[in-house]
């Protein structure tokens, strides 16, 4: 069966065509990045500009690659959750068009099931239950995971997403956007224990995330540090010239100046620890022996070997991650999930509309008092 996967979420257009739920014959994928780093991230009315100029020349590129006419599909997938509204609209309504035009059945994907499904894509031995670990721009959630389509949240960020703090901190240190690949080569021959940023409170069963103090204490360091941090009144957006000159009232300040690979791998190390430490806590707390890690930050290289290592050491774990070529956001997994919803019969009808957020169902966890 071939599944055509329409992905437009957020700022990445993508179409892929995948076989059988595996098998993927063809990945198009356009990114807005350069569009969107002038203003130092996303701006949802350029987002959805973009897709709706590039997503019909992006599919026809894609069944080409494929070796297929568009007739070929059996079925349209598309993300229709969660993501920027506008955004979701551009693909939700191609989709429609084509399975009307067409006549074929169309699914809806949700975009954080997809990125856990990523994973499977690259290891069919990869078994359920497990716990899920989905870090990316937007969301930092874990779930326990016990088929394809079915997740119940454990837990996730009480305020900003692991991706959204590397992107803020990229941007105090001057890197630019997207930040946690900016960040990741920045870290490159740092020392990640020159500065020891604050963990935060993992709660009493260990399962509480957050990633807002870890941010402020790298601007609170770096203010410290003398660098000059400035707040630019019309974006919003904060500004970092480490190479401005320092007031005299801070020079005192100047000697403990250190060099920025230091203080982005520190700021990684203590990013990674928060994750590592809630998923272990979620392992225990789900008596799960499994854990998956997926979404655009799961391409961090120190995150994957710290989860990989820990879990490990944690009753050998099985760890599993998805590819760092499929992290990101990308249409094969929406279309390799999509795969699912129709060998289950769950077709969306042409009324299917957009949830740009959408609730969990939680999984209720012992507490530690249990
Ligand atoms: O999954 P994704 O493509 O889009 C969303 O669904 O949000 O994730 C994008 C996020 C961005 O915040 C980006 O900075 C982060 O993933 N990211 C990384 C790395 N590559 C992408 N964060 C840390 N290290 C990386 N190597
Ligand atoms: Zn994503």
């Amino acid at each position: 069966m071939l599944t055509l996967g329409i992905e437009t979420s957020c700022d990445d257009t993508a179409v892929s065509l995948v076989e059988d739920g595996m098998r993927i014959r063809s990945g198009a994928r356009s990114s807005q990045e350069k569009l969107h780093a002038k203003y130092g991230g996303i701006v949802p009315e350029v987002a959805c500009r973009v897709h709706y100029e590039t997503l019909l020349p992006l599919i026809d590129h894609a069944v080409k690659e494929a070796g297929c006419k568009i007739h070929d599909v059996d079925a349209i997938a598309v993300t229709n959750q969660p993501g920027l509204v506008g955004s979701l609209y551009i693909g939700l309504s191609t989709a429609k068009a084509l399975a009307w035009a067409l006549t074929k059945p169309i699914v809806a994907v949700d975009h954080i099931e997809a990125h856990i499904y990523a994973a499977h894509m690259a290891d069919p031995e990869l078994d359920y239950p497990h716990v899920s670990v989905v870090v990316s721009g937007g969301h930092t959630d874990i779930f326990y995971t016990e088929g394809p389509l079915e997740h119940s949240l454990i837990t996730r960020t009480l305020d900003d997403a692991a991706g959204e703090c590397f992107d803020k901190v990229a941007a105090l240190l001057g890197l630019g956007y997207p930040g946690g690949p900016a960040v990741q080569m920045t870290s490159l021959g740092g020392n990640a224990d020159a500065i020891d940023f604050p963990r935060g409170d993992a709660g009493p069963d260990g399962l509480q995330l957050s990633f807002s103090g870890l941010k402020t204490a790298v601007l609170n360091d770096m203010r410290k540090r003398g660098f000059v941090i400035e707040a630019q009144r019309n974006s919003g957006r904060l500004l970092t010239t480490p190479d401005a000159p320092v007031p005299k009232s801070e020079t005192r300040t100047l000697s403990v100046r250190m060099p920025l690979a230091d203080i982005a791998a520190s700021f990684q190390e203590a990013a990674v620890d928060i994750l590592v430490r809630a998923t272990l806590s979620s392992t225990r707390r789900a008596h799960c022996k499994s854990v998956v890690l997926a979404g655009g930050v799961a391409a961090n290289k120190r995150l994957r070997e710290k989860m990989a290592a820990a879990c490990k050491a944690q009753k050998n774990t099985r760890f599993s991650a998805a590819p760092i070529a499929l992290c990101t956001d990308n249409a094969e997994m929406v279309a390799g999930l999509g795969f699912h919803k129709v060998v289950t019969g769950q077709y969306a009808n042409l009324d299917l509309d957009v949830l740009p957020n959408k609730q969990e169902k939680r999984l209720r966890v012992e507490s530690a008092a249990d």
